[in-house]
């Protein structure tokens, strides 16, 4: 995938603009500046400590890592600063963030790592088992558990409660982590921290990638809508003018308070529909964790995209069956000639 930089040099910046980077120093002053109002917002510059931990890391990982420097470094300062005992990670792919994970909790005595994954198979090829890479770091193995198969929900009951650290990095379209977050609040504990990545996949501006910003959007509206204060990361977002591509919110007594406006993200447009049985499975899961008010809620939704898939199911069809016939009207004119 081509670079931030790229893009804003499509949408009309110069070389000089789009270049301009800062020193850490330049940087926290800029940051300090800006925060100093905003009592909601951190933003995260890892100190030479934390990198210091995550490269100790032999490189080969960054291979198949699906995250920038930034984003691991990130991740990773949030860990050590907030020494979490119990965490959870949704959507493994081949590891890369289990490995930068499990690196930094080898540092907090008893923390431990549970991976959970939808497929039990790499997700691009399914030629190899999911989270195959932590293999070539079994130093990190014991602080692991790893969970595929699944929607969260199959696996969250025998995980259990008091997680303080949440990665959840799936499908980046809707409905997707808006319900994976939704699956594990009842299992957090009060002020864990919720990291969310890609949350500016609706920005990537590049002609091929027209369906993220088009449909790419729900990390971005997760962040800002989970009651609760918010992290981003301060190396992509500010030092090359970008928006953040990753953040975290740690919620607190009130974010239940504010779960409507959660449920109520449910309504936009979703890009697939889960499986019939996959929905049942979901209703039964949220009537033993949400007051009923939100179950119903949650049936309308169903109902109202399961409507809206067959409506434009039904629409191409029929632009199907109007072009068809009018090849073979125009056919049978051109052959009556
Ligand atoms: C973007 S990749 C994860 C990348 C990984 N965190 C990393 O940084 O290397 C997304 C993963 O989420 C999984 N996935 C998709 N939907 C999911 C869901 N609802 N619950 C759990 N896993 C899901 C996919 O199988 C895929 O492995």
């Amino acid at each position: 995938m081509k670079g931030t930089s790229e893009c804003l040099r499509q949408q009309g910046m110069n070389k000089a603009q789009v270049n301009h980077t800062h020193s850490n120093a330049q940087l926290e002053r800029i940051v300090k500046k800006m925060t100093t109002t905003m009592q909601d917002l951190e933003i995260i510059i890892a100190n030479q400590s934390e990198n210091d931990i995550l490269n100790r890391l032999d490189n080969s990982y960054k291979e198949i890592s699906e995250m920038t420097e930034d984003d691991r470094s990130f991740i990773n300062a949030l860990i050590l600063r907030n020494k979490p005992k119990k965490i959870l990670e949704i959507g493994v792919s081949r590891g890369g963030s289990s490995i930068v994970i499990l690196n930094a909790v080898k540092e907090i005595e008893n923390s431990h790592l549970y991976s959970i994954d939808y497929n039990q198979t790499w997700y691009r090829t399914h030629d190899r088992q999911t989270g195959d890479f932590v293999a070539h770091y079994p130093e990190l193995k014991a602080a692991w558990t790893l969970y595929t198969g699944g929607l969260s929900l199959k696996f969250i009951e025998k995980i259990g409660p008091g997680i303080d650290f949440c990665l959840i990095d799936t499908v980046h379209f809707n409905p997707g982590e808006i319900l994976d977050f939704l699956m594990v609040l009842p299992f957090l504990k009060e002020e864990a921290l919720v990291v969310f990545h890609d949350t500016k996949y609706n920005t990537y501006c590049y002609k091929k990638n027209r369906r993220f910003v088009e449909n790419g959007i729900t990390n971005n509206m997760l962040m800002s809508t989970i009651y609760g204060k918010k992290y981003v990361s301060s190396a992509l977002s500010f030092a090359n003018h970008s928006f953040p591509n990753i953040g975290a919110i740690k919620i607190n007594s009130d974010t239940g308070k504010h779960i409507f406006e959660i449920f109520n993200l449910l309504t936009i447009k979703w890009n697939y529909l889960p499986n019939n049985e996959e929905e049942k499975e979901i209703i039964l899961f949220f009537e033993k964790y949400y007051d009923k008010i939100f179950v119903d809620y949650l049936k309308d939704v169903f109902l109202h995209h399961r409507n809206y898939f067959e409506i434009i199911k039904l629409e191409k069809e029929g632009q199907r069956k109007t072009v068809k016939y009018w090849i073979i009207k125009l056919g049978s004119k051109l052959l009556k000639r």
